[in-house]
């Protein structure tokens, strides 16, 4: 029973050691942050955010009752397992066991939420070329090749 136990937490802790090897550990944004920065934005009920690299879905369930839909994209599956069960009363929350460099963006997406240093930052280029009507929300990391960026409660606001 002991040896199945260290067995179970071994395969956990691969899977977390390996999505920092793909460029972004699991840290959680502050809810304070969060919550304060849902309140000052001008959310609609016609919003669409898109958190790439969704964690324990925090986001989502903060930015989920003032918004349309919500979905995350991530690539931990005991990560994605967690914030489905703890997002599971929400039902405008979408979560997908996905690498979100090999995801369309939704058309309708008006938000995008991201929360890593500059590694990914070919890949988001990439995703949001010639895209408009967006709002890219940064948390901690400021995105060099945007202009125009604001900053709110330690997150960079960009509109493109
Ligand atoms: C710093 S955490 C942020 C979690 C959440 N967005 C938040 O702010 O609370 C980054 C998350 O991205 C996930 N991640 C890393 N690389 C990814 C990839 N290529 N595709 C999807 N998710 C990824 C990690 O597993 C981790 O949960």
């Amino acid at each position: 029973m002991e040896q199945i136990l260290w067995v179970i937490l071994a395969v956990i802790a691969v899977v977390f050691i390996a999505t920092v090897l793909f460029g972004a550990p699991f840290v959680p944004t502050h809810y304070k942050q969060l919550k304060k920065l849902v309140k000052w934005l001008d959310l609609t009920n016609q919003d669409v955010l898109v958190d790439l690299g969704s964690g324990d879905g925090r986001v989502l369930r903060v930015f989920g009752p003032q918004i349309k839909q919500a979905i995350g994209y991530e690539i931990n599956p005991f990560l994605v397992l967690w914030s489905k069960i703890s997002c599971h009363k929400y039902h405008n929350i979408k979560i997908k066991l996905a690498d979100f460099r090999l995801q369309k963006l939704p058309a309708e997406t008006t938000i995008i939420y991201l929360f890593y240093a500059n590694s990914f930052n070919r890949s988001l280029q990439k995703i949001l070329k010639n895209r408009t009507n967006l709002t890219i929300i940064s948390y901690g990391f400021k995105l060099d090749w945007l202009e125009n960026g604001q900053t709110k409660y330690g997150f960079w606001i960009y509109k493109i």
